[in-house]
Parts: structure tokens; sequence; C-alpha cells
């Protein structure tokens, strides 16, 4: 795993809007796993501007969204499918029919999961999964204690994911308690892993996920195990690592070995 600390959550956007592009621009027709939440939202705003600028193109770029909440419809303003239209989508060349997110309304959301592997397998596998982390340790929506080799499926959600996520829902809007999210399987099958974490809500979670024992636990934690994880946290999110010194000074190495030998 490779964690990457940073000084400020803008720090944190420049960095993984930066992977983003490069993945982009190696390959045009990539797919990407992306994420809603807070965390990816300035992350967004600078892919944003890559695309208006003209230095990022998205136009052959096809996209999965890791979850949506049962019950909501794509113009309801609380669903995963209007926050992304908002906050990136709208924003930028990508063709809609390009863009997935798993369907809140499906007459079966059984039925939904597997229909929305099946897409993911058409289209070639993820690329590059963006990823934010619950303060519970979850990804997308894989509470604690989803099954490690789980794929994309209703979950019920926790009290606390409920709680942190009150913020995005008005006094009296009904929260809704189920999603469909792909599974941690699903999410491990990315050729490359983004998590993003900011702020000191998230250290614990993050001590969890880097140097915690591989626990379903903490759901995130089974990137411990991905061949290709990058972790780019702000000093907050960091503040309960053990070994920070070690992963600062792995990383200048890393840019002295990448300035001369290349990536
Ligand atoms: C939700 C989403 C997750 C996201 C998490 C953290 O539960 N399903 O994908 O990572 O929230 O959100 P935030 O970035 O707002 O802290």
């Amino acid at each position: 795993m490779e964690v990457i600390i940073l000084n400020t959550p803008e720090e944190v956007a420049t960095l993984a809007a930066e992977l983003v592009s490069k993945q982009v621009q190696d390959r045009s027709d990539s797919v990407l796993g992306m994420a809603t939440g807070g965390t990816p939202l300035k992350t967004y705003e600078k892919i944003i501007k890559k695309n208006m600028t003209g230095t990022l193109s998205f136009a052959e770029v096809t996209t999965f969204n890791l979850d949506e909440y049962i019950g909501l419809s794509p113009e309801h303003p609380r669903s995963y499918r209007y926050f992304m239209q908002e906050n990136l989508f709208d924003h930028i060349d990508i063709r809609p029919e390009n863009t997935h997110i798993p369907n809140g309304l499906a007459e079966n959301p059984i039925d939904e999961g597997p229909a929305y592997e099946a897409k993911i397998l058409a289209a070639g596998g993820i690329d590059l999964q963006i990823l934010g982390i619950g303060s519970d340790g979850h990804i997308g929506f894989n509470e604690p204690t989803s099954s490690m080799g789980s794929r994309t499926r209703v979950k019920t959600l926790t009290e606390s994911t409920l709680e942190d996520n009150q913020r995005f829902f008005k006094a009296g809007e009904t929260q809704p308690t189920l999603a469909i999210t792909m599974g941690i399987q699903t999410i491990m099958e990315a050729r490359h892993v983004v998590l993003l974490a900011n702020g000191s809500g998230k250290a614990e979670a993050i001590q969890q996920t880097i140097e915690g024992p591989l626990s379903a636990r903490c759901p995130a934690s089974i990137l411990q195990f991905h061949e290709k994880a990058t972790v780019i946290i702000d000093e907050e999110a960091s503040s309960k690592l053990e070994l920070t010194d070690y992963y600062k000074r792995v990383r200048e190495e890393q840019e002295t070995l990448l300035a001369r030998f290349g990536d």
C-alpha cells in the first residue's frame, strides 16, 4: 500500500486529480470508478477545470459509481446520481450513456447487483477506482462485517453511517437505510485503487486501514491485499498512524527513484 501524507485537503485533491488525469491521458478510453461524499468534491472541481481548459477529455471515458441509495430517483437531490451530475458529469465532456450508477429504483434491487457487475465486466473492468472512507472504515457502502468476497448487492446501512450522512439530508426528508453498493471484491478487482481521506474524523479508520489487522470490522483494511492501492490523506487524517515518518521517507525515496528511472 502506498501511503501519501500531504499537508492539506487541497493538496490531496490536487494529487488525486493528477492521478485521474494521468490515467485518462495514458488511455483515453479508461474506465473510472467514482465515489460520492464530501471528500472527492475538490478533486472533481479540479478535474472539471482540467476539462474546461482542454487539458483533459472524458469523451471516451466510462465511469461506474460505487453505490446508490435504494428508493431515491435520479432526480432526487440526495441521490448519488444527482450528486454526480451536479458535481462532475454535467460539467465535463463525458457521454451520459457512459456513466453508470446502480439503479436505486430497480424493480428488483436484488437483481440489480449482478446486472451492474455484468456491465463492469463488459466494459473491461475498472482501471482506477476513487474511494472515500466512512468513519467506521466502510468503502462504498460496505459496512463493517461485510464479506471480503462480496459483490454488488443491497446493504443495510449502520447507525453510524446514517448519522455521518444525515448532514446531506434536510430536516423532515426521509433518509434511506438501504443502498446498492459495489462489493469489496468488486472494488478489489479495480486495477488501481486510490483512497482519499481528510480530517481527524477519519484518523481512526485510516489507522485501522493501514496499520490495523486485516478485519471485516474495518472493510478498508482489505486494501492491504491490493496490488496497487494508493492512500492519499491530509495531516489530520494521518494523526493516529504510528509509522508516519516511515511513510514520508518512503515517499521521498520513491520520488528520487522516479526522477532517476521514470515511472
Ligand atoms: C458514504 C459513501 C462512501 C463515502 C463515505 C464518506 O457513506 N457511500 O462512498 O466514502 O460516505 O463520505 P465523506 O467523504 O462525505 O466523508
